[in-house]
């Protein structure tokens, strides 16, 4: 506790916790898209894979840690950027600071649409918000039917829509942080950035290109009820 106080009384300190923080947010997503893309594999198998997270013992332990990270990285991020513009040196190239003040203010906005986001679909999705009666439908094995709970709200092209323009905002974020995070923990030689440009590209398409299938494909009607 000692040691997390004084790392937040640093600049650099809460640089490092905004790049951890930052880590599990993107194994977050990785794993989240990686579960919801057994809707692939069919109803029973995205339903199994919801009734396994939903009957984990350490089902609130991970979402109290979870909030907590999100809270540390939203509120931390938005000190960082702060912090950073207030330092920007006198000398620094027009070019240069012109770029950061964009980079800062894409990163802001990307992260407040997100958190926006994600209190809206934890209250559609999770609790049920606005949902009605499939919220409660059971499949065959008696498993919460999240499927059936997915591809009803994704009928709605409204929803679905909102969603993919939602992750629009996920891509840019993820695809700055990505990189920023390996800077963070000292990956910055010139070197690397090529390597780290190509990472960073191939995690955000993955992950975004994976969320924003399953709303498509309910359009599309390749995903139905069953
Ligand atoms: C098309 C995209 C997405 C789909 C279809 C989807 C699907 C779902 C579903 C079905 C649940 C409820 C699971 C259950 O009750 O068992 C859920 C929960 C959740 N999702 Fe998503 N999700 C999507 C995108 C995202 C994104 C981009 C994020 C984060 C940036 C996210 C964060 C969460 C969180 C935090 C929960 C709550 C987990 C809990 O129950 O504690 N989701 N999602």
């Amino acid at each position: 506790m000692k040691r997390l106080l004084y790392l937040l009384s640093t600049t650099i300190g809460r640089k490092l916790i905004v790049a951890l923080t930052g880590i599990v947010l993107i194994l977050f997503v990785v794993g989240h898209i990686s579960g919801n893309l057994t809707i692939y594999i069919g109803q029973s198998a995205l339903n199994n894979y919801a009734h396994f997270l939903q009957t984990s013992p350490m089902l609130w332990v991970m979402r109290l840690s979870m909030l907590a990270i999100v809270m540390l990285h939203v509120a931390l991020g938005v000190a960082v950027t702060q912090e950073n513009s207030l330092a920007r040196p006198e000398s620094c190239h027009a070019g240069q600071s012109w770029y950061l003040h964009v980079y800062q203010r894409r990163m802001i906005i990307s992260g407040l649409v997100l958190l926006a986001f994600i209190a809206v679909h934890v209250a559609h999705l999770t609790l049920g918000a606005g949902i009605g009666e499939v919220f409660r439908l059971k499949d065959a094995s008696g498993h919460v039917d999240v499927y059936s709970r997915v591809v009803t709200t994704f009928q709605n092209a409204w929803i679905a829509w909102a969603y993919i323009a939602a992750m629009m905002f996920l891509a840019i974020h993820l695809k700055h942080t990505v990189r920023a995070v390996f800077q963070t923990l000292g990956f910055s030689r010139e070197s690397y950035f090529e390597f780290l440009e190509f990472l960073s590209w191939m995690v955000t398409l993955a992950v975004v290109g994976g969320f924003i299938s399953i709303p498509l494909s309910v359009q599309l009607g390749w995903l139905a009820l069953l």
